[in-house]
């Protein structure tokens, strides 16, 4: 069955605010049967004087131009998404309907806690169920994605020293990290020291030993990814965690790769102090487009105090929110962070139970490996005599000096084949890397097809190499500029033409 995108019937599709005409609506409400309110004397200065300049559209131009801009996504409801470190597997629709059950949905986040008992009680199994998954002492689910459990963690490793008259500035972070760590370490004032993982792929003691050394008793701790970026089991934790202890400081450990050992090794065994999860990748919550995410953070009980307040407990047969903590770093979220999210990762990991969560990374890593035997014969593997896990790292490197066709044209050309492109061009310690990871909700078909599509694009590079960089051709829109999209975001929609084209 060929699983190749081709020409459909697409739309242009301007702004809203190009649709519609002057008075024309959407809704037919009622004449209003309460004293009108009389806006300047409520809100004085601040009462609008014109209304908003909204579109003015009928119901079906709305359904319309919604419905056609979400046919323009490539999404993993469409195809197959093998965006390394991304892990974009498939949500099964049964966390949707939980989380759209109404006593969930429409509960007010004001709600008093006696009058919220099944929400508290979710948010507190959801905690006690990811303690468990990674082997810590605690969870907080407040913060909102991957990036922040990051930035909230660090915060509880600083509130740790100084509660114990310290203030160590360094932070070590190998150098195949994701670019957030060190940015997270930034935020909180950190300095982070970046250091090479070794040749294998992984950090070695001997390396981290002499980084460290450099630092004398200003370590403040260690940041790793466990597997790592490259995909990589980090097999000497339990030194390298050891390392960090010895010199006062704490590990924090990123755990947005907890797909690849779900049930098969625990961070909490091997010495990690504090770690997030990304929710949005290893337990099946939405991903992507902004939000909302969630990123909670586990902790060891030396950390317990300074977790973000309140906190969610169960007390006996009950569940109260406790805003009484002295030493908690504070709030890092609106109300108790992004319930939805909550809903939808514990009816997952409840559907799964124990067995199922170990399948899911047993076949994410055998899903990995096929595909890393199966295109090892098209592109060669960046650490061939590493094992991978989850995901492998592949270079091109040796078809752009041969033919010109650059890493970014071969992902272009995926499209044309209804493929979404892996991610390219990172780790940034490989040259013309191509990360990928399956996930372990995709087929052996579309493995297959996708390893045959990437064939064929070797081909076409080294016999019509401009089809290539001309990539993609059947998508709506070609090449787009995409570093002027990025650095000079259109953001907000104006009647006047843009003036920097
Ligand atoms: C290894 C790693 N750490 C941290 C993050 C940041 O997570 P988020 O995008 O939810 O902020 C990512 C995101 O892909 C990641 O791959």
């Amino acid at each position: 069955m060929p699983q190749e995108a081709t020409r459909g019937l697409s739309f242009v599709e301007p702004p809203i605010f190009e649709r519609g005409a002057p008075g024309r609506s959407g809704v037919s409400l009622s004449d209003l049967d309460v004293p009108a309110v009389d806006l300047d004397a409520e809100f004085g200065a601040l009462a609008r004087q014109r209304p908003a300049a909204l579109p003015e559209v009928s119901e079906p131009e709305a359904v319309r131009h919604f419905v056609r801009l979400s046919q323009q996504n490539f999404s993993i409801d469409t195809q197959f998404y093998p965006l390394g470190s991304c892990t974009m597997k498939f949500n099964p629709k049964v966390n949707e309907w939980a989380a759209r059950l109404t006593g969930f949905a429409a509960l007010h986040p004001l709600t008093p806690p006696s009058r919220a008992q099944g929400a508290l009680e979710v948010i507190v199994r959801l905690q006690e169920l990811l303690a468990e998954i990674v082997g810590m002492d605690g969870v907080s689910l407040q913060p909102a994605a991957g990036a922040q459990g990051e930035l909230t963690g660090l915060m509880m490793i600083r509130a740790h020293h100084r509660a114990q008259g310290r203030s160590p500035r360094k932070v070590f972070i190998p150098d195949s990290a994701h670019g957030t760590n060190p940015a997270s370490c930034a935020l909180n004032g950190f300095e982070a020291v970046a250091f090479p993982a070794g040749e294998r792929g992984i950090v070695e003691p001997e390396t981290l030993a002499r980084a460290l050394e450099t630092a004398s008793d200003d370590v403040a701790g260690l940041m790793i990814t466990n597997p790592n970026t490259l995909g990589l089991y980090e097999s000497a934790m339990p030194e390298l965690t050891r390392l960090v202890h010895s010199r006062g400081g704490l590990v924090y450990g990123d755990g947005a790769n907890m797909n690849a050992v779900l049930g098969r090794a625990r961070p909490g065994d091997v010495g990690v102090d504090v770690m997030q999860f990304n929710l949005h990748k290893t337990f099946t919550t939405p991903h992507g487009g902004g939000g909302p995410g969630s990123g909670p953070v586990a902790f060891k009980s030396v950390l317990e105090p300074y977790q973000p307040g309140p906190v969610v407990r169960r007390e006996g047969s009950s569940f109260t929110v406790d805003a009484d903590r002295p030493a908690s770093i504070g709030r890092v979220r609106s109300f108790l962070g992004n319930f939805g999210m909550m809903v939808r990762a514990y009816a997952y990991i409840r559907e799964l139970g124990p067995e199922g969560l170990k399948a899911v990374s047993d076949l994410a890593v055998l899903n990995a490996n096929y595909l890393a035997a199966r295109l090892a014969e098209h592109f060669p593997i960046a650490f061939p005599d590493s094992r991978a896990l989850h995901e492998y790292v592949f270079t091109d490197k040796d078809l752009e000096q041969k033919t010109g066709v650059k890493t970014l044209d071969v992902a272009k050309r995926l499209l044309d084949y209804g493929f979404h492109s892996p991610t390219v061009y990172f780790p940034l310690v490989v040259r013309g890397a191509m990360m990928i990871e399956p996930t372990e909700t995709e087929t052996k078909q579309t493995i297959d097809a996708f390893v045959d599509a990437m064939g064929k694009i070797k081909r076409e590079a080294e016999e019509d190499p401009e089809l290539v960089k001309g990539a993609p051709h059947t998508t709506r829109l070609g090449r787009l500029d995409e570093a002027r999209a990025a650095r000079k975001p259109r953001l907000r929609w104006s009647a006047e033409p843009p003036t920097d084209s």
